[in-house]
């Protein structure tokens, strides 16, 4: 079966057609990074302006050759008037084609990123995952599709919010994650020793606000930001949150004990962070990534494939699921 994927929720008009949950057959995305550099972040209103130039040729570039069967479209969270795109262009497409329409939680979709491409080799349940992106930062227990327990969350910030406030503090730029990456790469990870919040003992929440406060009070007491300083401090900051995530990953294991852990959404891109969880995990599950970096970040062959396995589960239930979206 041949889903359509369409994704705006932030700053990338994403279409995708994706058979069975896993196989990529087309995969377009027009990201609005470069725009949102010249202001140092997401303004929701250029953004939505832009989605509307976007996507029509972005759709008609990944139906070409590929006629879907059915239109996931992302229904939230995200920024509303990004979204709404989205969703007119789906419901438009699903009355003139008469298909049905399954609408995905953006959350949910960047899950389903670990399935894209692994038609042979499918996740085995039960997975724990660890949801890191720009706005979102949960550890969740799925025993099945559609069977999704929240076991951990951030009380503050999400670490991709994290990277992006302490490369702003830096001077790095928008998109923060990958600036501070790369700065990274020539730090000193040890140069600067920042709290790391661990919260009640057995806690699986996160919280990430003191540590961008210990960052921005350093910075503060420099006499200008120098290449070495910058490098050092994206360095230490990038270990403090990694060693977090990473050892909230291992007190769930135990507790959990999956069979699969999982990492999804844009900081599931961070090198050191896939590193050192899988240095930590060792032989006690089975770890993945999503297979091809853009895979990490918004697109919409996740949402494909997220809407296949509710629709697949959905029309288990009832044979009849109707071309009406309850957005
Ligand atoms: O999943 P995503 O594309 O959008 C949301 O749903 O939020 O995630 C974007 C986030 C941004 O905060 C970005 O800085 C972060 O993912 N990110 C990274 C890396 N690449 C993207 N963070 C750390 N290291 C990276 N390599
Ligand atoms: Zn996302």
């Amino acid at each position: 079966m041949k889903i359509l994927g369409i994704e705006t929720s932030c700053d990338e008009t994403a279409c995708a057609v994706v058979e069975d949950g896993t196989r990529i057959l087309s995969d377009v995305i027009y990201s609005q990074v470069d725009l949102h550099a010249k202001t140092g972040g997401v303004v929701p209103e250029v953004a939505a302006r832009e989605h509307v130039l976007k996507m029509i040729p972005v759709l008609e570039e990944a139906i070409r050759d590929h006629a879907p069967d059915a239109i996931a479209v992302t229904k939230g969270p995200g920024l509303v008037s990004s979204l709404i795109i989205g969703t007119t262009t789906a419901s438009v497409f699903s009355m003139v084609q008469r298909l049905p329409i399954i609408p995905v939680n953006h959350i949910e979709a960047h899950i389903y990123g670990n399935w894209l491409g692994r038609e042979n080799d499918l996740p085995e349940f039960p997975i724990l995952i660890l949801t890191v992106s720009g706005g979102h930062n949960e550890l969740y227990l799925m025993r099945g599709h559609g069977d999704l327990e929240i076991v951990g969350e951030t009380r503050d910030d999400a670490a991709g919010e994290a990277f992006d406030k302490v490369a702003r503090l830096l001077e790095l730029g928008y998109p923060g994650g990958p600036a501070i990456a790369k700065a990274a790469i020539n730090g000193d990870l040890k140069k600067y020793d920042f709290p790391r919040s661990y919260l009640e003992k057995g806690s699986l929440d996160f919280s990430f606000s003191g540590l961008k406060t210990s960052v921005l009070d350093l910075v503060k007491k420099q006499d200008g930001l120098t290449p070495e300083f910058v490098n050092d401090c994206a360095a230490s900051f990038q270990e403090a949150v990694c060693e977090v995530l990473s050892d909230k990953v291992l007190t769930a294991i135990a507790k959990y004990n999956p069979k699969e852990v999982h990492l999804a959404g844009g900081v599931s891109a961070n090198l050191r962070l896939r590193e050192m969880m899988e240095e930590k995990i060792g032989g006690r599950a089975i770890f993945r990534y999503p297979k091809e970096l853009s895979y990490c970040t918004d697109n919409a062959a996740m949402v494909a494939a997220c809407g296949y396995y509710s629709y697949s589960k959905e029309k288990h239930k009832a044979s009849n699921v109707t071309p009406v979206a309850n957005f």
